[in-house]
């Protein structure tokens, strides 16, 4: 069973707060999005493996711990999920992106692929999903289906905030992806929104609503 980690760091939460409030702009939810995700990027790499290194620093050597040369890739599902890209690169410079293009048809909820390009090497990498919103589960498993069948071992989701049916419908598809969250809500109502959530992430975002 995949670990569900929910991020209780006192920045994360306040800048969640803001978030959530249906009167903040276009222009700072983008912000507040990206912002979050560089916050949680931060604690869900915190097991990369490290190496020691010498360094010579002006004074003497200094032994020091790099990142040991693990591949990373961020792929964010289309559109939310790209307002998180920025704050995870700025994060994790090296990392390159995948784009999974999904969206739920709002009849059956069920997601729809309409675009998929990974880095070629992609299969050595490990990647972290991102998708601020984890409302019924079907397009970060659907995401996680589909960059397994290229290749790639090692999955992480991120996602602003959960639901109890995403989550669950995470552990029973994908038990080996672990999930980071900002906040686990209460359950989705009857169009599969997160309740209270935050509305429609991709309108908010990009401003098309
Ligand atoms: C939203 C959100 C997730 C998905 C979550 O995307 O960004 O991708 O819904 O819902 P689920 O867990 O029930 O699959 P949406 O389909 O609205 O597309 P958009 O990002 O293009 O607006
Ligand atoms: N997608 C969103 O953007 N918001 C929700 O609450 C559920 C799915």
């Amino acid at each position: 069973m995949s670990n569900v980690m929910v991020f209780d760091h006192p920045l994360i939460q306040h800048k969640l707060s803001v978030l959530r409030d249906e009167k903040t702009s276009v222009k700072e939810f983008r912000e507040l999005v990206s912002e979050i995700a560089k916050l949680m990027c931060y604690e869900a790499t915190r097991d990369l493996p490290l190496e020691e290194v010498k360094v010579k620093t002006p004074v003497a050597e200094a032994t020091c711990r790099r990142i040991a040369g693990k591949k990373l890739a961020i792929v964010p599902i289309l559109r939310a999920g790209l307002g998180m890209v920025d704050g995870m690169v700025d994060m994790i410079p090296n990392a390159k992106v995948g784009h999974i293009g999904l969206f739920r048809d709002p009849e059956t909820l069920e997601p729809v692929k309409y675009y998929f390009k990974m880095p070629p090497d992609i299969a050595e990498r490990d990647v972290i999903i991102v998708d601020p919103m984890l409302a019924t589960g079907g397009s970060a498993v659907a995401a996680a289906t589909f960059i397994k069948e290229t290749g790639v071992k090692h999955i992480k989701l991120m996602s602003i905030i959960g639901a109890p049916e995403g989550v669950q419908a995470m552990q029973a598809a994908h038990p080996d992806v672990d999930i980071f969250v900002a906040a686990l809500d209460d359950h989705l109502n009857e169009h599969g929104y997160i309740v209270p959530g935050l509305g429609d992430a991709g309108d908010r975002i990009f401003g098309t609503k």
